[in-house]
């Protein structure tokens, strides 16, 4: 199986690369801006012809979610335009594709897990340039699979752990949301779900939610890291109305994962022993 990974650099393209490569029924092509920038329509094709790809991973996004409140036109190119184009080549040269979405397409009204057949509501640049991306996508290549998740960390890249621990370094007292309400996903166990995907020999198109196991706020997350890193330091929890962002987060974003268990038999792990592993991992770099 042959396997193009865009924004092969991010935390979820990491995380995949490492997954894959140890297969040897697997060969992985891994890009990112630099090799195949997904907003340059031209290059696309070319890339993909001839080339016997089976599946892109498409791993590419604009993901600064207070930053996109400004560089709207910015998150929806890469969000959503070229998606359309990656999309476009993929259905001409017949290669199938997995595409990454958010929780945040979700306005977070609800109080129960959000399925798949829910109704999106984002209220962010951010959640709407994804949804939109999850749009074109379907429209041009509906034989596609659509994983939902939430709250990535891992061991690089721009994530809450990693900020949390720089934080923790240069402030006595750090103050943290308690209204959000969601699950931290370790990139992974995502990645493990890909890979269960790939190996199934099963391809079920459309939308998939997967995050970890349970629930948290970014409170709760962040005395999790400092719990388990032995870091003494005071945590204050604040509602979203007194730490205010450029972006509206939904207050509650918990995914129902019963479809990704039931169609691909997966075991997904708890939040806190992925954060554990993940923070274990942390100490080897
Ligand atoms: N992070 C989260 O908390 C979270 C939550 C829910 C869903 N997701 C979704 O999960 C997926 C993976 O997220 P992630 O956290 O792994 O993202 P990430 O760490 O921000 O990585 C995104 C990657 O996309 C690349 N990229 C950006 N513009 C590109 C372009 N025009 N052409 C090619 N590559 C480009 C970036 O490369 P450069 O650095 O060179 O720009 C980067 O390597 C995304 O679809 C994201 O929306 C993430």
């Amino acid at each position: 199986m042959k396997i193009l990974i865009t924004g092969a650099h991010g935390q979820l393209g990491r995380a995949l690369q490492h997954r894959l490569s140890d297969d040897p029924d697997i060969q992985i092509v891994p890009t990112d801006s630099d090799t195949l920038d997904i907003t340059d329509r031209e290059a696309i094709g070319p890339f993909l012809a001839g080339a016997g790809f089976d599946v892109i991973i498409n791993c590419a996004a604009y993901t600064a979610v207070d930053l996109a409140e400004k560089q709207d036109l910015l998150a929806a190119r890469i969000n959503t335009e070229a998606v359309r184009y990656l999309a476009e080549a993929a259905r001409k040269h017949r290669v199938r594709v997995i595409h990454i979405s958010t929780d945040y397409v979700f306005s977070g009204d609800n109080c129960r897990p959000y399925a798949e057949s829910d109704e999106p509501y984002p209220h962010s640049i951010y959640g709407r340039t994804k949804l939109e991306g999850e749009g074109v996508l379907t429209a041009f290549c509906p034989d596609s699979i659509i994983l939902r998740t939430s709250w990535l960390y891992s061991e690089h890249g721009n994530n809450f752990v990693l900020t949390m621990l720089r934080l923790a370094e240069e402030k006595p007292e750090l103050r943290v949301v308690c209204d959000q309400i969601g699950t931290p996903t370790y990139a992974g166990d995502l990645a493990d779900a890909i890979y269960t995907i790939l190996k199934s020999g099963k391809w079920v198109s459309g939308i998939f939610n997967f995050t970890d196991e349970g629930v948290a706020s970014w409170y709760d997350f962040a005395k999790a890291i400092f719990y388990y890193t032995g870091r003494d330091i005071k945590v204050t929890p604040v509602s979203s109305s007194e730490y205010r962002t450029a972006a509206t987060r939904p207050l509650y974003s918990v995914l129902n994962k019963a479809k990704i268990k039931r169609v691909y038999g997966l075991e997904i792990p708890y939040w806190h022993d992925s954060l554990r592993r993940c923070l274990s991992n942390l100490k080897k770099i």
